[in-house]
């Protein structure tokens, strides 16, 4: 049980870590957090501008996913050799310590990122095709529409439908732990996204990489 808590505990102290404030002040960039939407993401770090600032929101954005892939490899691993339990809850537990980790960072006043990132890293490390399915939804829709946030809300809304198709193809158990997991994430990531869907309603969402700043 000890070492389950530790591990959990481990998951929120990482997905603390802001990719995003941390990139930008190592590269002399302006915080993102006073910057376009205020969001400290890999979108908002694009937003800023110029070259530097591309190379510092796929940073971000690979930092930022990390958070969340690298506690599930670990889970999963030390899960196969007796250290912590194997089962779906732990894998559960320990997605949502990264993912709120992210969202309400101890390190930076709890006032984090949308989750789109680090969530993404948690589906990777639950089970490889999960990820790449939700992955490929956000490619295309940002193909497609060219909005980040748009992007975000139809492969996160996609994930628990994921989940529950193609978990049972690597386990014979802990499917519906895992969707409910997922679709807790899905809930939480509609509430952040919330200025977003009122700027998609609206008609007002930037696009991906487009000069003019969010109005939120
Ligand atoms: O995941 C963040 C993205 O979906 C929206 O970010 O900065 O446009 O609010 P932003």
């Amino acid at each position: 049980l000890l070492s389950n808590t530790l591990l959990v505990i481990g998951a929120y102290l990482l997905g603390s870590i802001s990719s995003a404030i941390i990139v930008c002040r190592l590269m002399g960039l302006p915080d993102p957090r006073t910057q376009g939407s205020g969001n400290p993401g890999a979108t908002n770090v694009l937003r800023i501008g110029g070259p530097k600032a591309r190379k510092a929101a796929a940073i971000t954005l690979f930092g930022d996913s990390l958070k969340g892939f690298l506690p599930m490899f670990a889970t999963h691993l030390l899960g196969a050799i007796g250290l912590v339990d194997s089962g779906a809850w732990l894998l559960a537990a320990v997605a949502l310590a990264a993912f709120f980790g992210h969202l309400y960072p101890v390190f930076f006043g709890f006032k984090g990122g949308k989750g789109v990132a680090t969530a993404l890293g948690v589906q990777f490390g639950l089970w490889l095709p999960i990820g790449a399915g939700v992955a490929a939804i956000w490619l295309f829709v940002a193909k497609v529409l060219k909005v980040s946030s748009a992007s975000a809300l139809v492969s996160m809304a996609a994930a628990p439908l994921l989940v529950w198709l193609l978990w049972p193809l690597h386990s014979e158990s802990g499917t519906a732990v895992l969707v409910g997991m997922q679709t807790l994430m899905t809930l939480v990531l509609f509430w952040r996204h919330r200025s977003n869907i009122r700027n998609l309603i609206s008609g007002t969402e930037g696009r991906i990489g487009a000069d003019e700043p969010a109005s939120e």
